[in-house]
């Protein structure tokens, strides 16, 4: 034995502790050790009544992710065993809970009759952020404990609740301050001696009594609730999980629960979530910024400009507890950017993710000016101005003059060359792109751009910004666009020759959203507005034939009423014949012969390009590996999480079919998107992944 769980006692009551760092996963050696101390607390008759609780910084914080997949996962005593051990106790069982209680670790404290827990710990079950349903009863419990609306509520979040709200949801039956197990044996030994215990939660109905004489009545709720799920089956699967809880026993409601379990765990979604899961965390880790590179100290950031991006980007700040001194060219400008913020905040009151006093100190960090001189004591400074290389100079020759020495200046052009940037300062080394989404203060992705003079400890400052901005931050380096918006370029190459060529932009559309996408590229122009795109091809004398005559003819998009699409209601995208016309007529001119255009050509010929592009990014370095540029698909654009990013699906797909067709499109059209990346072609003719690119270079 390992002394992962011991036994204690306080007079009559046990208190079995688990003590299996870092964070008491549920491990096998430590279950098996649980089950017998729980064991010997059950058969002693001088015990009569059990705390159960965690050693170090946290309650059992779930599964251990290592075992997935592997025997030990579901090897005796497995958890749905433990928790069914706890319910055949009739002693009052309380678990104490202090960190956080995810998962299996919530679902094991399902076993106890109460559970208690530190203030400002909180609980949750995760599992839908890896494709999964909580399979050791989560799904039958909860919706017993809080009912099955509410449940269902917390399962498709995935998000942990502070204990204060969960006590309100009746997850918690008392939050304590001080000394959690001291308080636990108290509340616990109350209960043994006022013979009053609860019934175990697998027996209690009350919350399910309304739903149970008409369970249909509940597929409405499940319709509404899924409704943004986009294809995942995991939601589903928690749905009916759910709704089993009034159809059906415990017993074989739980074994509903388990083979939806095991058969999201073996399925191609969860393994991509997984993935996506692991990429994010891997990161984090950037070759030559180990832990002995200190991230410089910032408490206020500067933001240039308060227009879409700077105003976002001031209120991530802000939300990451940095003081923001905003600065614009003039009050006008000004004003209306902190109004904006303002206005955004008020949004999040109204929906309730946030209240008015949350909302009074994150305004109360943010300051507005004018004077480049009173951002002279800010350490980092973030400018988001237009998108031209004369007015980033006019800036960073300014920012030069008035920054203290050790300030880092970032940028957050699109596209612009980071390099270039910082040779507008005498100080290179401070100068990176950080490149935020749109809207800043939502999207989680951040680009942090390494220039090529970049000092190391910039970088781990950037990363540490990030994540208290709430961000999801990427390193990648120095080229038009960077990883994101390069590979978008070559996704949307084709974007007027499928229209010429017969498709229309609702099939396009639909070929994307049957993909996952959230949207398609027409539905995306039209929302951003066709007239950003217009004006950065006038500035690099290009054109596209079919957006350009939209936009001159004052068609932007869903902000003018009319677009690829209309809308009528101000927000639905109605195909339009006016559209339709301009395809046409293009088309003749150009003497393009059209044709029916299947979902297979339109995928083969925006992803294919885009694969092949993020294998040019790794060649070149851009990015550091393939699950990177995942991360900066799923959580920057959009790529749908259950097909983990497009390099996870190239492999899954088969790169040499890609590669195959690749040459395809390069021989019917001659376009440079369609060169194949010699790495792409390498790894294709290896029967080999870029998982397996990743895993020889790690
Ligand atoms: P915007 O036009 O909404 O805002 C720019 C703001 O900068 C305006 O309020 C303007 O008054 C102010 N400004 C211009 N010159 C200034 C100066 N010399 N001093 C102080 N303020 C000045 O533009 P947006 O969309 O916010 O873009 C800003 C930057 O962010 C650009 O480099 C753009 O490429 C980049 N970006 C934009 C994204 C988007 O989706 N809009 C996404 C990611 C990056």
């Amino acid at each position: 034995m390992d002394d992962l769980v011991t036994t204690k006692r306080d007079g009559d009551i046990a208190i079995v502790t688990i003590d299996n760092p870092p964070v008491n996963a549920l491990g096998h050696a430590m279950r098996t050790e649980l089950h017998a101390a729980l064991e010997s607390a059950k058969t002693d008759n001088d015990v009569h009544a059990i705390v159960l609780a965690c050693a170090g910084r946290t309650f059992v914080a779930g599964a251990e992710i290592k075992e997935f997949g592997s025997d030990k996962a579901l090897a005796d005593p497995n958890l749905p065993g433990l928790i069914a051990l706890l319910e055949s106790i009739d002693k009052p069982t309380v678990a104490a809970i202090h960190g956080t209680a995810l998962g299996g670790g919530l679902e094991l404290s399902f076993g106890c009759h109460y559970r208690v827990a530190l203030a400002g710990s909180k609980v949750g079950l995760p599992e839908i952020n890896l494709g999964l349903i909580p399979g050791a009863g989560g799904t039958q419990r909860m919706p017993r404990l809080v009912g099955p609306e509410r449940a269902l509520d917390i399962i498709l979040s995935g998000k942990p609740i502070p204990v204060e709200a969960a006590h309100k949801d009746g997850v918690i039956d008392a939050v304590f301050e001080g000394d959690l197990v001291e308080n636990a044996i108290a509340f616990i030994r109350e209960k043994a001696e006022g013979g009053e215990t609860v019934a175990h939660i697998r027996d209690r109905d009350d919350k399910l009594a309304g739903w149970k004489d008409d369970p249909n009545r509940f597929d409405a709720v499940i319709a509404e609730k899924t409704k943004k799920s986009r294809g995942l089956d995991a939601p589903i699967a928690a749905a009916r999980a759910v709704k089993a809880t009034l159809t059906m026993d415990i017993d074989e409601g739980q074994k509903f629960e388990r083979e939806q379990f095991v058969k999201l765990v073996s399925g191609d979604q969860s393994v991509a979530q997984r993935h996506i899961f692991f990429a994010q965390r891997e990161a984090t880790k950037v070759p030559g910024i180990g832990k002995e590179v200190k991230a410089r100290t910032v408490k206020k950031v500067g933001v240039i400009g308060a227009g879409t991006m700077g105003g976002g980007i001031a209120m991530s700040m802000a939300n990451g507890g940095y003081d923001v001194a905003i600065l614009e060219m003039n009050q006008e400008a000004l004003d209306k950017g902190l109004d904006r913020v303002s206005k955004t905040y008020d949004i999040s009151v109204k929906r309730g993710s946030m209240n008015e006093d949350a909302k009074a100190k994150r305004m109360a960090r943010l300051s507005g000016t004018t004077t480049y001189g009173d951002l002279g004591d800010c350490d980092l400074i973030i400018e988001a101005v237009f998108e031209d290389i004369g007015v980033k100079e006019d800036v960073f020759g300014k920012l030069d003059k008035i920054a203290k020495d050790g300030a880092i200046l970032a940028s957050n052009t699109s596209y612009l060359d980071v390099d270039k940037i910082a040779g507008f300062t005498g100080r290179p080394q401070d100068i990176l792109g950080t490149h935020f989404f749109s809207p800043a203060n939502v999207m989680k992705l951040l680009e942090i751009v390494r220039g090529g003079k970049t000092a190391p400890d910039v970088i781990a400052t950037a990363l540490e910004v990030g994540k208290r901005a709430g961000k999801i931050p990427v390193v990648v380096g120095v080229c038009h666009g960077f990883v994101g918006n390069r590979m978008l370029e070559a996704r949307s190459a084709e974007a007027e020759d499928l229209l010429l060529e017969g498709a229309t932009p609702a099939e396009v559309d639909k070929a994307f959203r049957d993909f996952g996408w959230p949207m398609g590229p027409y539905q995306m122009s039209d929302l951003a507005g066709i007239d950003i795109g217009w004006r950065k091809r006038q500035a690099r004398g290009e054109r596209a034939e079919i957006a350009d005559t939209l936009a001159e003819q004052g068609d932007f998009g869903q902000k003018t009423g009319k677009g690829y699409y209309s809308y009528e209601d101000g927000r639905t995208p109605v195909p339009r014949s006016e559209t339709q016309d301009i395809i046409e007529r293009v088309a003749g001119e150009k003497g393009v012969e059209r044709r029916a255009i299947s979902d297979e050509e339109i995928l083969e010929r925006t992803l294919y390009p885009m694969i092949n592009e993020g294998a040019k990014i790794l060649e070149e370095g851009i990015a550091t590996r393939p699950s990177d540029i995942d991360v900066v698909w799923v959580y920057g654009y959009g790529f749908p999480v259950g097909k983990g990013g497009p390099m996870h699906w190239a492999d899954q797909h088969g790169l040499s079919k890609i590669v195959e067709r690749l040459e395809h499109w390069g021989k019917a059209t001659g376009k440079d998107v369609y060169a194949v990346s010699p790495l792409l072609k390498m790894l294709a003719g290896e029967g080999k992944g870029f998982a397996d690119y990743q895993k020889e270079r790690a």
